[in-house]
């Protein structure tokens, strides 16, 4: 039987009554309840964007760029659009990978712990809301949109797992009525393709043997041609959208982070099809991008200084940093509050943003970020393309520069 509270606390963040974060996984009946009620939300909009009107960011696991280069799937694909050779994660494990692709930090986690991040720290959900772009995730095999649990099924082989989902760890996001449910399955993502109903910009997850995760990067290949290419052919869904395939982290730790990652769609121009781009960009740049093509406000974390995709850059005219990448692992993080003490030290303090910068996007900061952290001191540069720490030296001495305006601007990291 479920209590009222328990069951009040399993629903709430997914029905229009009430919202909330659970702290512990659900059992099957509390999920069988939450099934039979939680109506998926799936706004739609239409923002013109500069480069793009749609962005779809799929994330398959762990795989070094050697290997992802060798998969003929992968470099058919690539063949379609454009190969970016330059393409870093942050860290190890999986988790602060994801959880710095919506919060433009990590906040020194290093572990693929059950995290929950205060309300107080905000995400691109907040950065599309402020235009009203509609937004989405799509996690395969998670048994109901905005499920909070750690995994789906509770036993046997992994399917769904709350580590590769890169929103639902954000209280921001989980306190709100309606965020949740636009965090759903792939069930819910047929159903949007089918009626027009896919957001502007969306995240897409496969389950753990679809993204090389329990499996390898030829069963991912399979599943990229099953899944994305019928995609690219649809008119609908391929319309001025940008796809990025990538990894969440390259899988030998003590190597540089490098991630190999294609740009496909019909927002690619012709003449660009079967090229590469060498420009440095981090998951950072992601956000930085997607700012820059619809004219939306930073977070003021990492994302502030963060390299923009060419493509975006290209119509905005911001100058890109050239980064020695010699020095470069991104391999681990700096300390802070979600850190287990595996790869980097722990630190109670929350990391503050920057509320006074313009940002690689040029949008300034975003108005709920101004407004929390006013009159406080940024614990880091956030003009940086790459991410480091003075205090705890991490990532030092990593040179980067440009030629802006006719002037070489050179700098590093320390
Ligand atoms: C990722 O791992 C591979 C090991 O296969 C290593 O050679 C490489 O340097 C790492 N990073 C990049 C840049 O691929
Ligand atoms: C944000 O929330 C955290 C955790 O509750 C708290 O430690 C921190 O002081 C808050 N920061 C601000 C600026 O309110
Ligand atoms: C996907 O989510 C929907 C809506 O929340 C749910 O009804 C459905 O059973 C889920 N599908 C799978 C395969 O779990
Ligand atoms: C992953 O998804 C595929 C279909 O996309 C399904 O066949 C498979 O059973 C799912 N789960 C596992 C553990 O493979
Ligand atoms: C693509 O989108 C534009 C509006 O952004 C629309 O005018 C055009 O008809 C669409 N084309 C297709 C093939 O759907
Ligand atoms: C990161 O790479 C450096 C250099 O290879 C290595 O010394 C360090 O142990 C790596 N960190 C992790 C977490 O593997
Ligand atoms: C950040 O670093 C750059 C380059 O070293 C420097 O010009 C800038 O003043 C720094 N910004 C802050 C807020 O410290």
């Amino acid at each position: 039987m479920l209590s009222m509270q328990s069951l009040l606390s399993l629903i709430g963040g997914l029905s229009l009554v009430g919202a909330a974060t659970i702290t512990k996984q659900p059992s099957q009946a509390e999920i069988d309840a939450a099934r039979a009620k939680v109506q998926p939300f799936s706004p739609v909009s239409n923002v013109k964007g500069l480069a793009f009107d749609r962005f779809v960011d799929i994330w398959l696991e762990n795989t070094d760029y050697a290997t992802a280069s060798k998969n003929p799937s992968l470099s058919k694909l690539a063949s379609e659009g454009i190969l970016l050779t330059n393409y870093w994660a942050l860290t190890h494990p999986s988790q602060p990978n994801y959880c710095a692709s919506a919060g433009g930090d990590n906040f020194g986690m290093d572990n693929d712990n059950f995290q929950q991040i205060p309300s107080n720290v905000s995400t691109i959900a907040d950065l599309f809301d402020t235009k009203h772009i509609a937004w989405g995730e799509y996690q395969e095999d998670m048994p109901y949109a905005g499920y909070q649990g750690m995994r789906y099924p509770l036993s046997g082989p992994n399917q769904y797992v709350r580590k590769h989902n890169p929103l639902v760890m954000f209280d921001s996001v989980t306190e709100s009525e309606v965020r949740p449910r636009q965090i759903k399955n792939f069930t819910s993502f047929h159903d949007d393709l089918a009626h027009h109903k896919l957001p502007q910009h969306m995240f897409i997850t496969p389950n753990m043997t679809n993204d090389a995760h329990d499996s390898d990067i030829t069963v991912a290949g399979n599943w990229v041609d099953r899944f994305l290419l019928p995609l690219l052919k649809d008119r609908y869904f391929s319309n001025n959208t940008l796809v990025l395939l990538t990894f969440d982290e390259n899988d030998t730790y003590d190597e540089p982070n490098r991630l190999y990652s294609i740009l496909v769609g019909g927002a690619i121009p012709d003449h660009l099809k079967g090229t590469k781009d060498n420009t440095f960009y981090t998951h950072y740049s992601i956000i930085a991008s997607l700012s820059a093509n619809w004219g939306l406000p930073s977070l003021g974390r990492w994302d502030c200084g963060a390299n923009l995709l060419k493509l975006v850059a290209d119509k905005t005219g911001y100058v890109n940093w050239d980064v020695d990448t010699s020095n470069v692992f991104l391999n681990q993080t700096y300390p802070g509050p979600l850190s287990a003490g595996t790869y980097s030290k722990y630190s109670p303090k929350w990391a503050i943003p920057t509320t006074n910068e313009r940002c690689s996007a040029g949008h300034g900061i975003v108005d709920v970020v101004k407004k929390t952290y006013k009159d406080q001191k940024p614990t880091y540069n956030y003009t940086s393309p790459v991410p480091y720490d003075t205090a705890s030296k991490t990532n030092l001495g990593i040179k980067y520069s440009r030629t802006k305006d006719g002037k070489k601007e050179s700098r590093i990291t320390r």
